[in-house]
Parts: structure tokens; sequence; C-alpha cells
């Protein structure tokens, strides 16, 4: 009895959503963008952009002077999209970028070739995303909509984050767009369970990976103001769009949806307007950790403000981003996120530090304690720099291990 339900209430909870939404729509006019500001000079990303809303978000950015990165993984289309934005828009800078964001390996190796382009990054809008797709795992093992909707979002940013910081200015602040939907509202968030073993719902997942981008922004902007990072980050909820994100509807759904779809969904470009406006408004500068919906702020699920579950995620993600691809000692780790509560998530990539991770995933506190010691001091005498200051004061070497346990005790996704 209890694995139909956990089946057939997620199904319920997606769609009792939907007309909510759909009901809003018939009801309210798509917001209209006020005039923006031009964008020259500024650097933009947008995951996804070669289609659908992350197309409209993309070729509006660059109406606007924006130098816009497209990053997706169909190459072909991503090179059209680029024609056809420089010719609408008559702006030539808009590249195309390969990412794949259900492949760690592919979003690390993204965010090195843009940062050898040298270029400022001021403009990420975390937009690519798919929807009810059959249970299926990313390259690195997660269910899908968590691994790619999600966690690769989750590493993109943090990877860019720097960028992101160093672009931005206390009047001019750099900005984090992510693109969440009202599925979140059902969306149910089981740290012990996010890979949906114990029963798969293809919907359940679609909604948790949506929860989990609201979580994330939220903690995310606490972090950059504890810090007082000239970055924002903001949520955005499109409301229902006529995309291909559809296309994993069954056939019935598929059959329902069309008329609805034509009379009752908004246009791809009004659904990326909210991105859009998050990403360009001057009457959002310095503002975070806002739900938009339809160009106003609302409040999102009541579970999406839980600062505990906010926290765990975001621990339980680093962990997560462990990355499994290169080997060391015969042990397959390449970098390394630590979660350091209160402080920046740092990505130990030398092989030194390295070796912390190895010797924890051997579980050999003995082995460990030396390499930990010997990391210290070599990390202090060569200069390279831990990721927090909280880090480069630390001398106590059980004090490195209880902080990075967390991270190692686990070699596989949970
Ligand atoms: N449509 C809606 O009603 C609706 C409602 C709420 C929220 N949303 C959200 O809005 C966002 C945009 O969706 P959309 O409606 O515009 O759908 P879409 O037209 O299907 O676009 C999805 C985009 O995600 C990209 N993508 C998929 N897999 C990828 C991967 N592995 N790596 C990199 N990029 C990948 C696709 O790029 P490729 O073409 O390169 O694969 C595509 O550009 C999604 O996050 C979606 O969840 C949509």
């Amino acid at each position: 009895m209890w694995p139909v339900l956990a089946f057939i209430l997620p199904v319920i909870r997606l769609y009792l959503i939907g007309v909510k939404v759909l009901i809003y729509q018939m009801l309210h006019k798509s917001f209209t963008l006020p005039v923006l500001p031009r964008q020259n000079g500024r650097v933009a990303i947008v995951t996804g952009g070669a289609r659908g809303m992350g197309y409209e978000t993309s070729q509006h950015l660059a109406s606007l002077g924006t130098h816009v990165v497209i990053a997706g993984n169909e190459e072909e289309e991503g090179l059209v999209a680029v024609k056809k934005i420089q010719k609408e828009s008559g702006h030539k800078k808009v590249e195309f970028m390969y990412l794949d964001l259900a492949s760690l390996k592919s979003v690390r190796q993204f965010v090195q070739r843009f940062k050898a382009k040298g270029l400022p990054l001021h403009i990420l809008v975390n937009n690519a995303g798919v929807m009810l797709v059959p249970e299926r795992k990313t390259e690195d093992g997660f269910e899908l909509h968590f691994g790619l909707n999600y966690l690769g979002h989750f590493l993109l940013t943090n990877l860019l984050l720097a960028g992101l910081r160093d672009s931005g200015q206390s009047r001019r602040c750099s900005r984090i767009i992510t693109v969440s939907s009202a599925t979140h509202y059902g969306g149910r968030l089981d740290l012990n369970d996010l890979q949906g073993r114990s029963c798969y719902s293809s919907h359940g997942a679609y909604s948790q990976s949506k929860l989990a981008l609201v979580l994330f922004t939220y903690h995310l902007q606490e972090r950059l103001w504890a810090r007082g990072d000239p970055v924002t980050a903001n949520v955005v909820d499109p409301g229902m769009v006529d995309t291909d994100l559809y296309q994993n509807l069954c056939s019935p759904a598929q059959l329902a949806k069309k008329p609805v779809a034509k009379l009752l969904f908004r246009t791809p470009a009004e659904g990326a307007s909210t991105a859009v406006y998050a990403a360009a408004a001057s009457e959002l500068e310095g503002h975070g950790g806002l739900y938009l919906y339809n160009g106003q702020k609302k409040i999102s699920s009541a579970s999406s403000y839980d600062k505990q579950l906010q926290e765990k995620l975001w621990t339980k993600s680093c962990a997560m981003n462990m990355c499994r691809n290169s080997t060391l000692n015969g042990l397959r780790v390449n970098s390394i996120l630590l979660p350091l509560t209160n402080h920046e998530p740092g990505f130990l990539t030398s092989p030194a530090h390295c070796a912390i991770g190895c010797s924890l995933i051997s579980r050999s506190r003995s082995a460990f304690i030396p390499i930990a010691k010997g990391v210290l001091d070599s990390s202090k005498a060569d200069g390279s720099r831990f990721p927090s200051a909280a880090w480069a004061n630390q001398t106590d070497p059980f004090e490195v291990l209880t902080r990075v346990s967390c991270v190692f005790h686990r070699s596989s996704p949970s």
C-alpha cells in the first residue's frame, strides 16, 4: 500500500499545483517587463540557453548589450541559437560553450574553459532542466532530476562564485538567478533518500529538485551576506510555459495538454521575463534571497525557509560533489569540496589535499593525522591557500578531521 501511495501522491500534488497555476494564469496577465538598463560590459552565463526560456533569456540579455555565454549540451543547437540571437539582436558577443549538467566532470571542465577566457562574470542564470524523465542516473550515479537540475547547478554556481564575487561591486552586484518552479510547493526533500531509492516517482523527483534549488538559493544568499559579497541570489518561478519541457508527459497527458497549453500556458518569452527581470532590473539591485513569480516577490513553500534543512542540504551537496574522476593512490579523487559551516565551501584540488580525502576514505585515523598535519604545514609553507580563514589558522589536525569527515565517510551517492 505504502509504495503505491508514495508513487501516486507526488503525481496528485504536481497536477493540483498545475491546475492552480493555470487558474492564476487564466485570471492574470503575464508580467510586462519594465524598461531595463543597458548591460554593456556585463557577461552572463545562461544554462540551457539554446532553447525554450533559456533562449529567450539569452536573447533578451544580448539585446541589452550583455555578452552572453550559452551553456548547453547540444552543440549544433547551441550554435544555431548563437547565430539567431546575433542576427535578431544585432549584438555579436554571444557564444556557445558545451556543458552537460548531468556530469560533474563536464561542469568542472566548463568552468575551467570559461576561466581560461579571462572574462569577468556578472550574471549566472541557472535555467537548464529536465522534467518527468523515466528513472535514470547521471554519469556520477545520481538520480537524473536531482543530479542535473540541482546538483549540477550547485557545483557550477560554487565553482563560478569567486568570479561573480570579483566582478560584483557594492552598487552593482553580480546576480545569480535560479529557475525553480511552482512544483516545489509539492516537493518533499528526504535527506536520507535524495535519490528516490525507496520508491521512485519522476513527479516527486522533479518537485524535489525544484525545492532543492529554492533551499540552495536562500542558503547561498545567507552565506553571501555573511561575507559581505557583492553578489545576490534569487530564485524565479516562470509559471506554466509552452516549451519542450513537457516532452516526457505520457501520451494521454500530452493530448490533454495541447489545447490547454494553447489557451493558458505562457509563451517562452513571457515565461523568461521574470528571469530577465531578476538579471537586469535596477529595482532589484542589492535584493537577494527572493522568490519571484510573474515579476513579483512571493512566499515560497514553508519548508524552503527551514534554515536547518537548507544547511543540511548544503552540507550533503558538498559531500556529493566530491569527485570520483581521477585517481590518487588507487582511489578515485580529483577535487574535494568541503562544507565549512559559516564559511565558504572550499575546493581542494592539490594532491596533498586529496590525500586527506583518501586517508579518510580509508577510515584510517592513525594514517590521517600525520597527513593532515603535513598538509597544514606544507600549505602554510608554500603559501597555498586553505579555503577559508578558519582553515588557514587551523593548527589542530583533529579539528580538520572532524570538519572533513562528514564529506569523506561516504564514497557513493546516497
Ligand atoms: N516550461 C514550464 O512550464 C516550466 C515551469 C516551471 C519551471 N520551468 C523550468 O524552466 C527551466 C527551462 O525550461 P524550459 O521550459 O525552457 O524547457 P526546455 O525548452 O526543455 O529547455 C530546457 C533546457 O535545459 C537544457 N538541458 C537539458 N539537459 C541538459 C544537460 N544535461 N546539460 C545542460 N543543459 C541541459 C536544454 O539544453 P539542450 O537543448 O542543450 O539539451 C534546454 O535548453 C527548467 O529549469 C524548468 O524546470 C519550466
